[in-house]
């Protein structure tokens, strides 16, 4: 017998069965031929919040959460973060390989073109309310873009493709810096290719009467390096939202719309701006091991603690404390690091999160040099949605052309009410609701 196989016996029947077994999963269609009797359905398998199945083949992003290993198209991320600048990492995301010189060039220049956005969308952004959250103007502009460009749904056609792909990363960081300055009733900076797209996106934030904002080199780095640890993270929330809106062919920037309303929840990429909330609530030190008191009884979670997938320390955050000692060289160290560092140390030594394996996450550190850089923690999301996108867009790309994928359409288990006669509304006794 083949040994790369699973035998399965079913019990209620006796029947034996022989499924292959391929890159270490069974295929779950092979379990439907497991039936009791012709008119049974087939087995199915269950996985509330897909803790064990994988939904996809990818070639992007390869992530060993118990080794605590990241690596982009096999590249280690520490060594990405290191040498490439963040459009490089976008470039090799999206094509599969670094770039030539000649290729980066080329790629700066497209990007950087792209950065400009329709008048009206200034006019739409405008609507907002003056206190409205970055990351709700984000997801609607964004979502707005496909009437701007309603070629776009031609999702078929690569050319097409590539330039819608090309155009929301070019925007993402201008309709984010848009968002910034209409909450503080500042005008808008337009995009000036010139600069690149982090010290650009810098400009387009903070410039007031000068005529270029000065961006801080090891702060512009900084922002860079960021960048780049949060292009992509495979199969994450958002990501999958990406791929599943997608596999039903909608365009591409209502599909990004919905990746950034996943992003925005706090158990994902809201979990940076509640990290920040948190330490500022806690205060100082001696309040951590009545905060740790009140984790412990389930009172509250430790925002930026914890991942699905990785159960030793994320490669990520152990980059990002080392950009946060180069921020705070130029800013002045934030005191909340004392505190975060003072919380990690805690944390690490105690049963509670000893046996459950939870370590920092990616937003542990990183609200903490954002805002020593000069965000405010509204920001902190939109910080993340503005790389992930490139990662967001591989992976939408990748679904598109793999001949396996469909539009995606998970099955269910019934538990309701079994069938039963309609009754008229005078002869309708009351009734506990099962749902509120
Ligand atoms: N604080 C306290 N307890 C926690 C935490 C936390 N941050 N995270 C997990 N646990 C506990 C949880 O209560 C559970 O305990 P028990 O076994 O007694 O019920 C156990 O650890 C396993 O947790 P889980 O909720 O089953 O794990 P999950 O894989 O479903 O959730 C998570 C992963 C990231 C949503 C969760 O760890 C969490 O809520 N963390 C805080 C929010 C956060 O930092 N999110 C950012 C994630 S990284 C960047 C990104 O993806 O956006």
């Amino acid at each position: 017998m083949d040994e790369q196989t699973l035998t399965i016996t079913d019990n209620r029947t006796k029947q034996t069965y022989t499924v292959p077994i391929w890159r270490g999963t069974v295929r779950a269609m092979d379990l439907r031929q497991i039936k009791t009797g012709a008119d049974d359905f087939g087995l199915m398998t269950y996985d509330p919040a897909f803790m064990n199945t994988a939904s996809c083949q990818s070639a992007v992003t390869y992530l060993d959460g118990e080794k605590g290993i990241l690596r982009y198209r096999g590249y280690p991320i520490e060594q990405l973060a290191e040498q490439c600048t963040f459009l490089e990492v976008a470039y090799l995301l999206l094509h599969g390989e670094l770039p030539t010189e000649e290729q980066l060039a080329y790629w700066n220049c497209e990007i950087m073109h792209h950065t400009l956005t329709h008048e009206n969308v200034k006019k739409f952004m405008d609507g907002f309310h003056y206190d409205a959250h970055p990351m709700g103007i984000l997801m609607s502009t964004v979502a707005a873009l496909a009437t701007f460009y309603p070629e776009a749904h031609n999702i078929a056609d690569p050319k097409c493709r590539r330039k819608q792909i090309v155009r929301l990363i070019g925007k993402m960081p201008t309709l984010a810096a848009y968002a910034y300055r209409h909450r503080l009733g500042m005008p808008y900076v337009s995009p000036d290719p010139e600069l690149g797209y982090t010290k650009n996106y810098m400009n387009m934030l903070w410039k007031r009467s000068e005529p270029q904002y000065a961006a801080n080199p090891v702060l512009a780095r900084a922002l860079e390096v960021l960048f780049i640890l949060h292009a992509d993270h495979e199969q994450n929330c958002s990501t999958s939202t990406m791929r599943a809106v997608g596999s039903s062919t909608a365009d591409p920037y209502s599909t990004a719309a919905a990746a950034i309303a996943a992003l925005s929840g706090p158990l994902h990429g809201g979990a940076n701006e509640e990290v920040l909330r948190m330490l500022a609530e806690i205060g100082s030190k001696e309040n951590i091991p009545g905060f740790i008191a009140q984790v412990k009884e389930g009172k509250r979670k430790l925002m930026g603690f914890g991942h699905r997938v990785y159960k030793n320390y994320d490669p990520r955050a152990r980059i990002i404390k080392r950009v946060a000692d180069e921020v705070f060289e130029v800013t002045g160290r934030n005191p909340k690091i004392g505190i975060a560092l003072a919380l990690e140390r805690i944390a690490l030594s105690d049963e509670y999160f000893i046996k459950r394996k939870l370590y920092p996450n990616v937003d542990f550190y990183s609200g903490i040099i954002y805002e020593a850089m000069g965000f405010k923690p509204e920001q902190f999301t939109v910080l993340f949605g503005i790389p992930r996108t490139v990662g967001w867009l591989a992976q939408w790309q990748e679904m598109l052309q793999d001949p396996e994928q469909k539009i995606a359409r998970p099955r269910q288990i019934y538990i309701g009410e079994d069938r039963r006669e309609f009754v008229p509304i005078e002869q309708r006794g009351q009734r506990e609701l099962a749902h509120a």
